[in-house]
């Protein structure tokens, strides 16, 4: 594809958000807040989906996984400690012609800013470090308010609360937390859509290992990652692993590896696997003064564990998802999510809205399947069959059950497939069990 025809994409999924109700943009009717995005009913399906998803693997599926969520706001010191207050900064560069900022390390916007010019020549002043941490007052008494940060990663919420989880769990190592919120950063620069926002979700896991174990479970745990986004269904082809180099780590990595994805935008960051060592605890061990050694019974020694890491984005595997699934096949645009992300399970029709006989019958295959699927079912009536289709397709919904005259002389109806676009006629009875299976 020609880069004129991926960006063409990428507008198309922004409309198709906005249109159908998954991304809209953050405080619209006052002229938005830059990097800021709200999820509209379908996109709080989508991402709940996706949540639920690495719940299941994380959390539920394992014994070896238990799940925390931290608050928000923490006493600053955590960030002193965790050297995000030193060293959460990227390179800002100015240009000197307009005064508008970017990333130093963003070399493609830079050129694309100094096009924009026109022929006159840009000058930038020198990198100074910009740190990504964003600030808020807590209290009541104006003049002693507390200069708190909205957390730049969840991930702290969990280290300081390492001896808490295990003191209350029967977790030994090697054992992790999996946790997913909010987190803050104030980017120099967001864009293209939600992918890089000032506002947005992470879903991480921090694994608690022998510091002579973290190698070979940092392998265990980048290959867990790379199967599961694969397991939903991304193209194997559209996702790599990417090295950091030595120069581009996060002050608390020894290792880190990119899950990449072949976005519209070029290949670009979707998780972050990383080795952290034992920076986190040593240093929280440190500034609180408490002692978060682990007691290994087996070995009969004190230690302070290494941490592997796997830390997501909610809002880039909802984007990705999205520019994954979205297909154009014919005069039909189609989302082939996986169904176990797909906002509405089902939909269901009456052939004609005005034939109550019709209409009712439809209503109660519509509630049953409510409670026997306990998920989103989508109910249409209007427009003709062929229209509501495309509208059902168009946001990824796995069948379409239309009740018809036949359906009141023998309990059938007709199933049609998202993706194939075949139609079967199968009883009323059976239809639940066909979409569950879809589902497992
Ligand atoms: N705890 C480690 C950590 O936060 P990171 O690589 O800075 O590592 C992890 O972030 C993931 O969070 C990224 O791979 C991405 O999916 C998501 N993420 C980071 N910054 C983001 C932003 N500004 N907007 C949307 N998602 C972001």
């Amino acid at each position: 594809m020609t880069s004129n025809n991926t960006q063409t994409k990428l507008e198309k999924i922004v409309a198709l958000s906005k249109r159908r109700g998954f991304i809209y943009p953050g405080s619209e009717i006052y002229g938005g807040l830059a990097g800021t995005w709200d999820y509209g009913p379908l996109g709080v399906e989508l991402k709940n989906n996706i949540k639920r998803e690495f719940w299941k693997s994380m959390v539920y599926n394992r014994q070896d996984v238990v799940g925390l969520d931290a608050a928000i706001l923490m006493n600053p010191k955590v960030w002193e400690a965790s050297g995000h207050v030193a060293a959460f900064t990227d390179p800002l560069v100015e240009c000197k012609i307009c005064n508008e900022r970017f990333r130093a390390d963003h070399k493609e916007e830079l050129t694309e800013h100094e096009t924009s010019h026109k022929g006159k020549k840009v000058d930038w002043t020198e990198p100074k470090k910009f740190n990504l941490l964003v600030e808020a007052k807590l209290g009541v008494v104006e003049d002693a308010k507390q200069k708190v940060y909205l957390r730049g990663e969840i991930t702290q919420g969990v280290h300081v609360n390492f001896k808490n989880v295990l003191s209350s769990t029967r977790q030994q190592i090697p054992f992790g937390i999996a946790q997913i919120g909010k987190a803050f950063r104030n980017e120099i620069t967001p864009g293209n859509f939600t992918f890089r926002s000032r506002e947005f979700e992470q879903m991480e896991l921090q694994y608690y290992v022998k510091p002579e174990e973290a190698e070979k479970l940092y392998k265990y745990w980048k290959e867990e990652r790379m199967k599961w986004y694969m397991s939903l269904g991304m193209t194997k082809e559209k996702l790599r692993f990417r090295q950091h180099e030595e120069n581009e780590r996060a002050h608390y990595a020894k290792d880190a590896w990119d899950i990449e994805y072949d976005s519209p935008f070029g290949w670009k960051e979707f998780e972050g696997i990383h080795n952290r060592g034992d920076w986190d605890l040593s240093q929280h061990q440190k500034h609180s003064g408490q002692d978060l050694t682990y007691f290994d019974q087996q070995e009969d020694k004190k230690y302070l564990p290494y941490i592997i890491e796997t830390s997501g984005g909610v809002d880039r595997a909802t984007l990705f998802f999205l520019i994954d699934a979205y297909a154009e096949d014919g005069d039909r645009v189609v989302l082939k999510l996986n169904p176990k992300l797909a906002p509405y399970k089902a939909a269901v029709f009456p052939l004609l809205a005005n034939k109550p006989d019709l209409v009712a019958k439809a209503k109660e295959v519509y509630e049953n399947l409510k409670s026997t699927i306990q998920n989103p079912i989508s109910w249409d009536d209007r427009g003709n069959i062929g229209k509501r289709y495309l509208s059902q397709d168009e946001i990824g919904t796995p069948v379409c059950i239309t009740i018809d005259f036949q359906t009141l002389q023998d309990d059938t109806v007709t199933i049609r497939d998202r993706d194939t676009t075949k139609q079967n006629r199968v009883k009323i009875k059976d239809v639940s069990s066909q979409i569950e299976e879809k589902l497992n």
